[in-house]
């Protein structure tokens, strides 16, 4: 059995990438902070897949608890990392917390890598490093635009470190921009776990159903779209999580055609905050209490994937539909909610 690592595998995407890894004969070791998880997941997991994943808590910002780590586990094959801080508004706040959080700990996992030999890496990058774009749907062509929030600053330049450091060595990456992951795994066992007060759309959308919050606000109804609303490209988690299987399966059998490679992951379709509005209510039969407020600053009009290079190239393509989505969310809450 391979080894797999997985950083911030208790966290959202993390805990649903482990189930497929695992249920696709994986061996998966966790690292992971509980800075934005908690240990419950491993026991959600364990649920799902009948196999507890080996887990360490561990603080990826301390090197010395990171060679450690890899001085312990010689036999790593691979490395799907997610561990990062991930709040956009929070990281304009605190931006000396993204840089070391996101940089520093990736800088620390490469530098085990080149240590040990490990050759194949797939790091969580993001739709946010093409800002506003120039056209619809975005190709992994598109330019990467000025970051304009620390966190996107971040997602850019681990990119430019990847592939200096693919260029130098024997790693081979990928990095997979993700558009906007919603939804949970189909169990409810697990999914997605916010701190505080939601900032992103579908999980403010459940607690409002749920009682947690009073009114959902739709930040917007005047930009250029259809209805008004921003456009999202919105991916069901667990076609995400599918996605990074198939790209560690990539690696392993060295069919990548360069070291460092860069795939959108997404639906291919766009969908206003309207629309998810109306699908949530429709899908689960909640009224939603919601108005429209003004516009959130640093909000982008519309961004949705051009998904042509996964579907070909990795063979991959997103095959669960919002309705999917938003039904998981909304068991997943209930579930938590004692609902
Ligand atoms: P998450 O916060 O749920 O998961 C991240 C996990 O990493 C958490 O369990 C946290 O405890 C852990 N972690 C953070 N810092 C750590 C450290 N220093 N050492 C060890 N563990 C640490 O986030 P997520 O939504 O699952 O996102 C995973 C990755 O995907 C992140 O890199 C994020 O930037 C990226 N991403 C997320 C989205 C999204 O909308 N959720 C979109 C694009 C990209
Ligand atoms: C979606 C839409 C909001 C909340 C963020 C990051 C991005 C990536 C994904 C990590 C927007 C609207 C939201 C609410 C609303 N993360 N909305 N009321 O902003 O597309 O992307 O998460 O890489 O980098 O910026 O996602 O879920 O916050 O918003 O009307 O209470 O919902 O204005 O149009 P976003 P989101």
């Amino acid at each position: 059995m391979k080894k797999i690592l997985v950083t911030g595998g208790l966290g959202y995407i993390g805990s649903h990438t482990v189930v497929e890894l695992q249920n696709s004969g994986y061996q998966v070791l966790i690292i992971d902070n509980l800075s934005n998880s908690s240990l419950d997941v491993l026991e959600g997991i364990t649920n799902i897949t009948k196999t507890a994943p080996t887990f360490e808590r561990l603080d990826l910002r301390l090197k010395a608890d990171v060679a450690d780590y890899f001085k312990k586990n010689q036999d790593i094959e691979g490395i799907i990392h997610f561990a990062a801080s991930k709040a956009v508004g929070e990281s304009v706040q605190n931006p000396l917390l993204y840089y070391e959080n996101n940089l520093n700990t990736l800088i620390y996992l490469l530098q085990e890598c080149n240590a040990y030999g490990i050759e194949n890496f797939i790091f969580s990058s993001s739709c946010t490093v093409y800002g506003e774009p120039d056209s619809l749907p975005i190709t992994e062509n598109a330019p990467v635009k000025p970051a304009t929030s620390p966190y996107g600053n971040t997602k850019q330049i681990s990119e430019e470190i990847l592939k200096d450091t693919c260029c130098i060595s024997a790693l081979k990456s990928i990095a997979l921009r993700y558009f906007n992951p919603i939804g949970a795994h189909e169990t409810a066992e697990i999914g997605e776990l916010p701190a505080g007060v939601p900032q992103n759309l579908v999980p403010f959308i459940t607690q409002t159903a749920a009682g947690v919050r009073e009114q959902l606000s739709v930040f917007g109804d005047d930009y250029p779209t259809e209805d008004g609303s921003c456009v999202r490209d919105y991916i069901h988690v667990v076609d995400l999580a599918k996605a990074h299987v198939i790209a560690l399966q990539r690696l392993l059998s060295k069919k990548n055609e360069t070291q460092f490679e860069v795939f959108n992951l997404g639906t291919g379709r766009g969908s206003s905050v309207l629309e998810v509005v109306n699908s949530f209510e429709t899908t689960t039969g909640e009224k939603l209490n919601y108005k429209i407020v003004d516009r959130r600053p640093g909000d982008v009009i519309a961004v949705y994937a051009d998904t042509q290079k996964a579907n070909k190239v990795l063979g991959w393509k997103a095959e669960k539909t919002m309705e999917d989505a938003l039904e998981s969310a909304w068991k997943w809450e209930k579930k938590i909610r004692n609902i």
